[in-house]
């Protein structure tokens, strides 16, 4: 059968920082999923847009055609309202964990797909998998029930949901093209528009640890994501927030899940609780929920509650003990002061290269590998003082994650301590709606 289009017409036309037509779109995105588009004709209309931009229409369209290559879920028939975040990663970023159950006990039902980790930001189904028994992988059947009967659900995101993207994210990844916002904001949100939530925040991440190094990017990838929600019908905020500092203490799998756990006995690092409990109250107020307050939940157990169903229904050990790894080290205070930098990036390549996170995405991930910050951002330090333990299964891995900490900020180091120093941070930047 003709094609209706040709490729190196759509190529040149957005090289010449062009418009791209509706069905320019539809069809380039639906024959590259089919193989008619070559793999080098995509790449280099991948740079295009990467060079030239998109504007809101052709975004919302190239989004469209990448649902439209797959299945879409539909959660009409659950008695609850649903509602789903989606954070574009960061260092020692647990919040799905305790977030997704909170809002379950609060009587909205939380459908959250995730994925596996690659680089040195975690996946959330690696850090569930430390848990014995636990299973990412159900059948659209069994996620529905548990909707029904639990309220939440985080499980792998099948391969039905836009597998145009599944293609085209390999391909970026591989050409230099993964940093066009175009491109990342149409990524996630086809998967999340696919996935058929009602309501959807985004945490959009700034900082060191994150995707986004700056505000004026991390503002522009949250409008065009919001708007694209927006304009599918889905109720869409995103929050702004700090990654030039790990979220809590706890950076690795079995580490995040205890530090998770605590937060939902009430418990846990203050800027986890304050970010799960943003995000919770923007979630339940896109699903129209606005008489409950969420850290009531997290204060009385509910939501500890939620969390044991979720976990024993896909068949986790809830009261199993994460794994200790066998080989630990200990980085201490070399002088008096306050710790005035605890650098993102440092902190989640030594994780990731301790053997918490994955090079290759065929590659197994150690559930006991990782950091821990006994000490952090703003916190006094007496010289001598345990700052973080390195955690291993592996010791040949400890020099490399050693010298991920002290390479970290151009050779500056991930920890910088100031003799009477101070320090502010504000977590939730902004909010965008
Ligand atoms: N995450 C995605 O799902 N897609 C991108 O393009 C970037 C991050």
């Amino acid at each position: 059968m003709a094609e209706r289009h040709d490729a190196v017409d759509i190529i040149k036309t957005k090289r010449g920082g062009g418009t791209l037509a509706d069905d320019q779109i539809d069809w380039v995105v639906d024959a590259y999923t089919r193989g008619v588009v070559a793999d080098e004709q995509m790449s280099s209309l991948a740079m295009a847009i990467l060079l030239r931009g998109m504007t809101r229409e052709e975004i919302s369209r190239w989004t469209a055609a990448m649902i439209a290559t797959g299945e879409r879920l539909d959660f009409s028939s659950l008695s609850r309202r649903t509602a789903d975040k989606h954070s574009t990663g960061g260092v020692g970023d647990k919040i799905t964990l305790p977030l997704a159950p909170l809002v379950a006990a609060c009587g909205v039902a939380v459908p959250q797909l995730s994925g596996r980790g690659l680089g040195h930001t975690g996946g959330t189904l690696d850090k569930l998998e430390a848990i014995p028994g636990w299973r990412a992988a159900l059948s659209n059947e069994e996620m529905m029930r548990q909707l029904e009967d639990v309220g939440a659900v985080i499980c792998a995101a099948g391969s039905g949901l836009a597998p145009a993207d599944k293609k085209l994210y390999a391909l970026r990844d591989v050409t230099g093209t993964v940093e066009a916002i175009p491109l990342i904001a149409s990524s996630i949100m086809s998967k999340k528009i696919a996935e058929g939530t009602g309501a959807l925040v985004l945490d959009v991440k700034v900082g060191t640890g994150a995707f986004m190094k700056t505000e004026a990017d991390a503002r522009e990838l949250a409008r065009t994501m919001v708007d694209l929600g927006t304009d599918a019908g889905v109720v869409t905020t995103a929050l702004l927030t700090d990654m030039s500092t790990p979220l809590g203490r706890a950076c690795g799998n079995g580490l995040e899940v205890a530090e998770s756990v605590e937060v939902l006995a009430g418990g846990g690092p203050a800027d986890v609780v304050e970010l799960t409990l943003a995000l919770a109250r923007e979630m339940l107020a896109g699903a129209g929920v606005t008489d409950v307050d969420p850290a009531d939940a997290l204060a009385d157990g509910r939501a500890m509650d939620a969390w044991r169903r979720m976990i024993a229904a896909q068949g986790g050990d809830v009261d199993a003990p994460m794994p200790d790894a066998p080989h630990v080290e200990e980085v201490r205070a070399e002088a008096d002061g306050v710790i005035t930098r605890m650098d993102a990036m440092g902190v989640g390549v030594a994780a990731w290269r301790l053997g918490a996170g994955r090079a290759r995405k065929e590659d197994p991930v150690q559930a006991s590998a990782g950091v821990y910050l006994h000490r952090t951002l703003g916190e006094e330090v007496k010289a001598g003082d345990v700052i973080m333990t390195l955690h291993t299964e592996t010791p040949e891995r400890m020099p490399r994650g050693l010298a991920a900490l002290a390479d970290a900020c151009d050779g500056a180091g991930t920890v910088e301590v100031t003799p009477g120093g101070s320090v502010e941070r504000r977590l939730v930047i902004d909010r965008i709606a």
